[in-house]
């Protein structure tokens, strides 16, 4: 198969935000996964963040972390998760295993977390059961930083500067657990509550996130951006983006299919359901553009990921679940599909970082173990800031009976910072390895080098076994003037470097 490459033809920025992270107050991602308490002693930890995982997430250069969530966000009332601990509020939460939620890991704990990953941090407020003042009340304590009640309490609270908060979200999925709002409703709301999201330091503006669609709801889409889109002048009045959330789940949201235990028919069927991402975004982009031609509102992909049923033994609302090489390829094929789409989406956040759903890392005590969806991430953390380049490739269509075929090669291409093409492509096929020629339309290419992350479609890595899946070099590719040429293997991912 052939892969048209044309470095001299650069399609647009790529966010390092595309590759961002979520994590909730759900089952096992914040404690346990993340934090484990400033004293504790059998986990190695600053300030009670977990260093294994810490270093884990630096790794792969984590852009942005959004929390507290989720369906969480519209339950949580931030005062309760500040001050001294043994004073905060204990609480059941409701939406998630009905567990005991003390509270520890609050606001300072969050901006901690994300100094020592040195990310951005994206806060998601509270619209569903919350007010309009203690929405601002947060932004005022998180943010202001000369005199103020709230900055007053922050200091009282041993944090003297304001933090920085890159991204803020108005409300989740207000549509749902978020509220059960029409869109007309949300609309009018969030144009009240964003009012009060101030930017107390101009230099410092906060990217205002509206609550956008459940998938393929083009008719909330809609309705927001009438409703909330100002005017193509003052469109930063309002709102600077506008949310989408699109899990991959293979059959149905009662009977999800199990993690590890699947046939090539489930494999096939996770994958397309995966590449649905491209006409949500496509479509979500035409209806924003009806009113924001420019594309000056970002679509903001923050929830995406695989939903499976959980593991066998788990709470069912702690969402605990194993990840495969099918999910490596999940990982690969939306952050293609982001890339291609970045002229329009400017911020992506896998659902959830640690122990939830589609996760990097897993923990077991003092235990962690990377993913597949891990190592995929490292390799695409090389198309951070970079300019995306055009590109094509032929194909062929692979899978089992009518309805789960799905096309065999998924790629993206970028320039990177470092001046090197970046490649990544997927190989869906569940047995077919593919020779590709990369044709680089008038560029020379002076060296390469790739590395792939594959194996057998059920593949994963378990506490036993942490390496089983793993980014590994490969160097079975071959440059020669303006042409890479090379064999993806079947189920597997890579990434390309070519020195040009
Ligand atoms: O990620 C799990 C849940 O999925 C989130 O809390 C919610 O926003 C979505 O429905």
């Amino acid at each position: 198969m052939k892969l048209f490459i044309n470095p001299k033809h650069l399609c647009g920025h790529i966010n390092p935000e595309l590759q961002g992270h979520f994590s909730e107050h759900l089952g096992r991602c914040i404690y346990e996964g993340l934090y484990v308490g400033e004293n504790n002693k059998d986990i190695p930890n600053v300030n009670g963040m977990r260093t294994d995982v810490v270093e884990a997430l630096k790794a792969i250069k984590i852009p942005v972390l959004r929390w507290p969530g989720g369906c969480f966000a519209d339950e949580y009332h931030w005062k309760d998760g500040i001050g001294p601990k043994e004073s905060r509020k204990k609480m059941i939460n409701t939406h998630w295993g009905g567990v005991v939620e003390d509270n520890s890991f609050g606001t300072h704990e969050f901006m901690e977390l994300c100094r020592q990953l040195g990310c951005k941090t994206y806060v998601n407020g509270n619209v569903g059961s919350g007010t309009v003042q203690e929405m601002s009340e947060w932004v005022e304590y998180m943010t202001m930083e000369g005199v103020s009640p709230m900055a007053d309490m922050r200091k009282a609270n041993g944090h003297e500067e304001a933090w920085r908060v890159d991204y803020f979200g108005v409300g989740n999925e207000n549509w749902g657990c978020g509220g059960n709002m029409t869109p007309e409703y949300y609309g009018n709301l969030y144009r009240r509550y964003q009012t009060y999201v101030r930017n107390y330091d101009p230099k410092k503006p906060i990217f205002k996130i509206a609550c956008g669609s459940n998938a393929d709801d083009y008719e909330w889409t809609d309705m927001v951006m009438k409703t909330c889109f100002k005017s193509p002048e003052q469109f930063h009045g309002f709102m600077d983006g506008l949310s989408l959330h699109y899990y991959t789940v293979p059959d149905t949201w009662e009977k999800k299919g199990g993690a590890v235990d699947f046939d090539e028919k489930f494999w096939y069927k996770t994958l397309k359901k995966t590449l649905f991402m491209d006409e949500l975004v496509s479509r979500t982009t035409a209806i924003m553009d009806k009113y924001d031609k420019k594309h000056q509102v970002g679509l903001i992909v923050d929830e995406w990921g695989t939903w499976y049923d959980v593991e066998a033994g788990t709470n069912p609302g702690f969402l605990y679940q194993q990840n495969t090489i099918r999910d490596a390829l999940v990982a690969g094929i939306n952050l293609n599909i982001f890339n291609k789409h970045c002229d329009r989406v400017k911020m992506a956040n896998i659902a959830q970082l640690c122990n939830v759903l589609q996760s990097v890392i897993l923990t077991e005590g003092d235990k962690m173990i990377k993913t597949p969806t891990y190592h995929v991430f490292d390799m695409y953390k090389a198309h951070q800031d970079a300019e995306l380049v055009d590109s094509f490739i032929e194909n062929e269509t692979v899978g089992v009976e009518d309805d789960f075929k799905v096309p065999a090669l998924h790629e993206s291409v970028s320039l990177g910072k470092d001046g090197k093409l970046h490649i990544t492509l997927a190989n869906l096929s569940a047995e077919k390895d593919y020779d590709i020629e990369a044709v680089l339309s008038e560029t020379e290419v002076k060296g390469v080098s790739a590395e792939i992350v594959g194996g057998e479609m059920h593949d994963h890595n378990t506490f036993d076994d942490p390496e089983k899946v793993t980014k590994k070099a490969f160097d079975g590719v071959k440059a020669n003037g303006g042409k890479i040429s090379f064999t993806i293997l079947k189920c597997s991912v890579m990434h390309i470097t070519a020195e040009i």
